[in-house]
């Protein structure tokens, strides 16, 4: 490969095979930069090489796809530092060209700055480029471990069906009509949830499947319409076991990949407790700058905003931003005010706290007395920025834990080479949807509230806990799961509480109750993002960049031209018609 070619390779005769990266005539001696999926090693054509070799050499152009055979010779005082072979270099001494190129839309080189739908159009020669080779390289490789390390921990490799019924994950469903049953739908899975389940009835007590999961949602940077998980389930196990063998398989990706060495055990940390230090159920422990509750100080406060927001059922609650009064100047503070607004915060209260005392922002409403309060709750030096929140508990979270995020990347306070792992577990079963009036499983509802809230379900659903567990890595969710409900009466009892009906129940999740009457072992699992585990591992600032042919952020393939439309013909045959629609290509 050309990428391999090293000092050590000196005198050997080698058969190079790739792109043409770049060319350079020099008359006489011709440089060509070769590109294969490995790296790029430079290729010298002289003179005295065959004339028709030589002929071709000097016609080369950018990407063209050639076979070079040619003595690996050093580069001696010429010797490029910055190339992996840069000590060597394959004089040439045959040429042959296997096809030429058109020139490339866009140039094709590790750092890019053309239009990203340009080169999503070309996707077959933005994936030249080393960045994403790269990382399908570190793809394929994470495969490849996952596989031999789960299959040496007693796990079989099982496939279960794409065209399905509705698997309930919080999306919509991608629908695929059948044209054998008329007017009816299969749903694409949204994950391998209810037939991995069955499988542990059946006795497979550890499955697991690299699996393509659909799902149509809004799309973000981290979010695709299908993606692919690591799924996994195990019967007879505890959560914990879960974890102990989640963690191995963490260890043996990151180091196996030469990613990094990981320590376990992992840290956890109940989720409560995550939404009280840091705002949000997927916190970046790599850096402080911790929420501070405030509110019972704040209920009594010469500024009225935190009184009555308290005295509303809200609560205040804060950061200290060591060293924030020098750092920030008033703009910057000012712009944090319409960032907090996002998450629905009425406001940002601030003061920076000096040697001579608190000034600017809301420092005036303040009795000295109150202040030293705040101090004492925030352990202030002087220095310091103070930034508070009153509000509803919900928005002050999101609020502060996203401006904890910017103030970490904004003070640079973020170890870009750190992984920090974090269980966050013990999750409410259920979210109360306060616009519907109606409860959500905060998982999904085949989760097991925890032994002990079982009673809980039904004098008070809101405070029943579930035995279920996320990982957590540098603040991305890469991976969530649960101990599942093995009993079919505590399911009905679920599928209660989310407001279906006994025969909505029957009607959606039949099988599975029917399922749970015969032998059901205790089971539990867990699933990883695999395209977010790649981000993070690659440092990829977009799904997008760890997956062969993605979707752009309206769920669309440009190259392919996907979804499009199809001829009336086939809407026929599967007894459907489009109503309302004005076809762009007729308009
Ligand atoms: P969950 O819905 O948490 O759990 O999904 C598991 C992991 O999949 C990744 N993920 C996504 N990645 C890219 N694009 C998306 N649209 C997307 N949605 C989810 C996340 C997430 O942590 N059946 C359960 C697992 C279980 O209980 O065993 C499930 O699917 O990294
Ligand atoms: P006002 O008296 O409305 O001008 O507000 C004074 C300061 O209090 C401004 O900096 C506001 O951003 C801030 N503020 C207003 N409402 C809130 C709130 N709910 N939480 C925190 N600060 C607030």
């Amino acid at each position: 490969m050309c990428g391999s070619l090293r000092a050590s390779d000196v005198g050997s005769t080698v058969n190079v095979m790739g792109w043409v990266a770049n060319h350079r005539d020099h008359g006489g001696v011709i440089f060509v930069d070769l590109r294969d999926k490995s790296g790029i090693v430079q290729v010298r054509f002289e003179t005295d090489l065959a004339q028709e070799y030589y002929a071709q050499a000097e016609k080369l152009r950018s990407e063209w796809c050639i076979g070079v055979v040619g003595e690996v010779v050093s580069r001696g005082d010429n010797s490029n530092p910055n190339l992996d072979t840069g000590e060597v270099e394959v004089l040439a001494k045959k040429l042959e060209v296997f096809s030429q190129s058109e020139t490339p839309p866009f140039q094709i080189r590790d750092n890019v700055d053309s239009n990203e739908n340009l080169r999503l159009e070309y996707r077959y020669l933005d994936l030249r480029r080393g960045p994403l080779q790269r990382a399908l390289m570190m793809r394929s490789k994470i495969n490849q471990i996952t596989r031999n390390y789960l299959v040496n921990n007693g796990f079989e490799e099982l496939e279960t069906p794409y065209l399905t019924k509705s698997t309930p994950e919080g999306a919509r469903d991608y629908l695929v009509p059948s044209r054998v049953n008329p007017g009816m739908f299969y749903a694409l899975p949204q994950s391998p949830q209810i037939f991995k389940q069955l499988l542990m009835i059946s006795g497979y007590d550890r499955y697991f499947q690299i699996v393509r999961c659909f799902r149509d949602e809004d799309l973000r940077a981290d979010r695709q319409p299908e993606f692919t998980q690591i799924d996994m389930e195990f019967s007879f196990v505890t959560a914990d076991d879960v974890m102990d063998t989640c963690e191995g398989l963490m260890k043996q990706i990151f180091e196996g990949t030469g990613a990094a060495t990981i320590n376990e055990p992992f840290q956890r940390m109940p989720y409560d407790e995550a939404m009280r230090r840091f705002g949000v159920d997927a916190p970046d422990l790599r850096f402080g700058l911790e929420l501070v509750d405030v509110t019972d100080i704040a209920k009594t406060s010469g500024f009225k905003v935190f009184e009555t927001t308290v005295a509303d059922g809200g609560i205040v609650r804060g950061i200290r931003v060591p060293g924030g009064a020098e750092k920030f100047s008033r703009k910057h503070i000012d712009a944090m005010e319409p960032f907090v607004g996002i998450y629905g915060a009425k406001g940002l209260a601030w003061a920076k706290v000096t040697a001579e005392g608190w000034t600017g922002g809301v420092s005036k409403f303040f009795s000295d007395e109150e202040k030293a309060q705040y101090e004492a709750a925030y352990g202030v030096e002087a220095g310091d920025l103070l930034v508070m929140v009153a509000a509803k508990e919900s928005v002050v979270c999101a609020a502060l834990g996203n401006l904890r995020k910017k103030l970490g990347e904004d003070l640079e306070l973020i170890d870009p080479d750190e992984f920090r792992f974090c269980w966050v577990t013990d999750f409410p079963m259920f979210e109360y949807d306060e616009d519907e009036g109606r409860y959500y499983s905060m998982h999904h509802p085949f989760t097991s509230p925890r032994p002990e809230d079982l009673g809980l379900l039904d004098t008070d659903p809101a405070q029943c806990y579930a035995q279920a567990y996320d990982l957590v890595l540098n603040g991305s969710e890469i991976g969530g799961g649960s101990i599942r409900i093995h009993q079919q009466e505590v399911q009905w009892k679920v599928f209660e509480k989310l407001g279906l009906s006994e025969d909505e129940a029957r009607e959606k999740f039949g099988f599975l109750l029917d399922a749970l009457t015969f032998g059901t072992p205790p089971h539990g699992g867990i699933a990883f993002g695999m395209d977010r585990l790649v981000m993070l591992i690659t440092k990829s600032q977009s799904i997008r960049d760890v997956i062969a042919f993605p979707k752009t952020q309206k769920a669309s393939d440009v190259m392919a031209q996907a979804p499009n439309y199809v001829e009336e013909s086939q809407l026929e045959e599967l007894y459907l018609k489009t109503v309302g629609v004005v076809r762009e290509d007729e308009a």
